[in-house]
C-alpha cells in the first residue's frame, strides 16, 4: 500500500521504516528540514539499534521517502499515519495543535484522502472532537507501544495493534497493512477510539506504577535492612506479577511516562475525577530523585575541589535520548556542589550541547575520563558498558572508591569485598 507518515520523530521515522521494511512504499513529512535532508542522505536524527541499517536499507529500495511537504507526502497515499507530537502545554495537557493543523490542511493536500491514523499519545476523546471538527475525514485511533532502545523490534513484532474506531472495515484495513507482519487475528483489537486512547495512557501508568513502588519499597528497605533485589526475586517468580519493570533506581524518565502521567493526572482533574494513584506514581518518582541527591550530599562532603564522575545520562540504555533524563535532573542539583565530569555511552553529544558554556561541568569522551581524579562514581543509567566494566581500574583511576550505585547494577557485597564504600538505596 502507498502510506503516507506525518511527523519523522522517534516514533514516526520507526513506524515508517518498519512498514517500508514490510513492503509498502512510504512517504514522509517533517517540517523539520535539517532532519529531512539528514534523512533523504540516510543519516538518523537519533541513536536508536538498527535504525541506521533499516533506513539505508528503505532507501536502497526506494520504499521510503522523506520530504518537507505534507503534500508531498500524501499525494498518492491511501491512508496517513500521525505520528506528529504532542508535547504538554503550559496547563499539563497534550498540546494537539500540530495534529489539527495537518487534518486542516488535508482536503487541500489530497481531497481524496480520508482514511487517517492517528497513532499520536492523546488524551481519551479527541478522536471524537476531531471527527466531529472534521467530518469530511474519517479518523482511527491506534497509539502505539514502543520502547526507546528497542523499537524497532517491537514495532516488527508488536504484542497488539490497537483499532480504534467505529467502523469494523478499519480491521480489515489494518490486517491488510499488517498483512506481512505475521500477527494471530486476536492481536488486532478492535474497539471505540475513546478506550483506544485511554488504553495507551493505562499502559504506560501501569509501568511506571511498577517502577514507582519498587522504588518506594527500595527506600523503606533501606531503613529496614531488607534486600530490595530479594524482594524483587520473590515478586517476579509470580507469574500474576511476572518480572518485567521492577527494577528499582534513580527513577523513570523518558519523552513517554513524566509526560503522560502529568497529562492524565491533569485530564482526571478537568473531568472531576481522582487520579490519586496516579499522582502517588509521580510522588514517588521525585522522592527516588531526591533520596538518591541525599545519599550523595551526606556522604561526599560537599568541597569545591570535589569531583564526582557521573556515568549515564540518558534516560535508559540504548538511547541516546536525554529528554527528561532522571541522570540530568540529578546533574541540575548536584552541579552547584562539586565539579561534575559525566559520560554516556550516546548522549555526550545532547549533555555537551546542555552545558557547552558551564564551568562546573565537563563531559568526558571515554568512562575512565570521567572516573581520573573523581572523588565519586554516580551511576545514572544501566549501560551494559557499566555493568561489565573492571573494577579494579575503577578503583585505581577514582581519587577515592566511593560509589553511588542508582541502577543497582552491582553487588554490595561484592564491592565491599573489592575495597569501595558502595552506596544505594534499598541493598545493604
Ligand atoms: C515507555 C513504554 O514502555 C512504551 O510502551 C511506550 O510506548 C513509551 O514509553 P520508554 O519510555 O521508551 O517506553 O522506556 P521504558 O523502557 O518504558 O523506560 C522508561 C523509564 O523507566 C526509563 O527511565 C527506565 O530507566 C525506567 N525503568 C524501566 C525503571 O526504572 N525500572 C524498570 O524496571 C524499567
Amino acid at each position: 500500500m502507498n502510506l503516507a507518515v506525518i511527523g519523522t520523530g522517534n516514533i514516526g521515522l520507526v513506524t515508517a521504516l518498519c512498514f517500508a521494511h514490510k513492503g509498502h512504499t512510504v512517504f514522509c513529512a517533517d517540517i523539520d528540514h535539517k532532519k529531512i535532508a539528514n534523512l533523504q542522505k540516510g543519516i538518523a536524527p537519533v541513536f536508536e539499534p538498527s535504525l541506521h541499517d533499516l533506513l539505508q536499507a528503505q532507501l536502497c529500495k526506494n520504499s521510503i521517502r522523506f520530504s518537507i511537504s505534507a503534500k508531498e507526502a500524501v499525494q498518492d497515499a491511501e491512508v496517513a499515519f500521525v505520528t506528529l507530537g504532542t508535547p504538554n502545554t503550559t496547563a499539563g495537557l497534550p498540546d494537539i495543535s500540530a495534529i489539527e493543523q495537518f487534518l486542516t490542511q488535508l482536503p487541500n493536500l489530497n481531497p481524496h484522502l480520508r482514511k487517517v491514523v492517528i497513532r499520536s499519545t492523546v488524551p481519551p476523546g479527541t478522536n471524537l472532537q476531531l471527527t466531529a471538527k472534521f467530518p469530511g475525514l474519517h479518523l482511527i485511533a491506534s497509539p502505539e507501544f514502543l520502547r526507546e532502545g528497542s523499537a524497532i523490534q517491537d514495532c516488527l513484532y508488536p504484542e497488539r495493534v490497537i483499532v480504534g474506531s467505529d467502523s469494523a472495515a478499519d480491521l480489515n484495513l489494518f490486517r491488510e497493512i499488517y498483512m506481512s507482519f505475521g500477527l494471530h487475528d486476536d492481536q488486532f483489537l478492535f474497539m471505540d477510539p475513546t478506550s483506544a486512547e485511554f488504553s495507551k495512557y493505562a499502559a504506560n501508568i501501569f509501568l511506571a506504577s511498577r517502577i514507582s513502588l519498587m522504588n518506594e519499597f527500595s527506600r523503606i528497605c533501606a531503613s529496614t535492612g531488607a534486600d530490595i533485589k530479594k524482594i524483587q526475586q520473590v515478586l517476579s517468580t509470580d507469574r500474576r506479577i511476572g518480572s518485567y519493570f521492577l527494577d528499582a533506581g534513580i527513577g523513570y524518565g523518558g519523552s513517554c511516562f513524566p509526560k503522560d502521567i502529568q497529562a492524565f493526572i491533569n485530564y482526571a482533574r478537568g473531568i472531576n475525577e481522582d487520579a490519586s494513584i496516579t499522582q502517588a506514581i509521580q510522588n514517588s518518582n521525585t522522592n527516588q530523585l531526591e533520596r538518591y541527591y541525599k545519599l550523595i550530599i551526606s556522604n561526599l562532603p560537599e568541597a569545591h575541589e570535589k569531583v564526582l564522575a557521573i556515568w549515564g545520562l540518558s534516560f535508559k540504555p540504548e538511547t541516546d535520548d536525554v529528554r527528561e533524563s532522571v541522570s540530568l535532573k540529578l546533574v541540575e542539583k548536584l552541579r552547584y556542589h562539586y565539579r561534575l565530569q559525566l559520560y554516556d555511552p550516546k548522549a555526550n553529544t545532547h549533555a555537551a550541547d546542555l552545558y557547552r558554556d558551564t564551568k562546573t561541568i565537563s563531559i568526558s569522551d571515554c568512562a575512565e575520563a570521567a572516573l581520573t581524579g573523581a572523588s565519586a562514581l554516580l551511576i545514572c543509567t544501566d549501560w551494559s558498558e557499566f555493568k561489565n566494566y573492571d573494577l579494579f581500574k575503577m578503583k585505581s583511576l577514582l581519587k577515592y572508591p566511593v560509589v553511588f550505585d542508582g541502577r543497582h547494577i552491582y553487588d554490595p557485597a561484592h564491592m565491599r569485598d573489592l575495597g569501595f564504600t558502595y552506596h544505594t538505596v534499598g541493598r545493604h
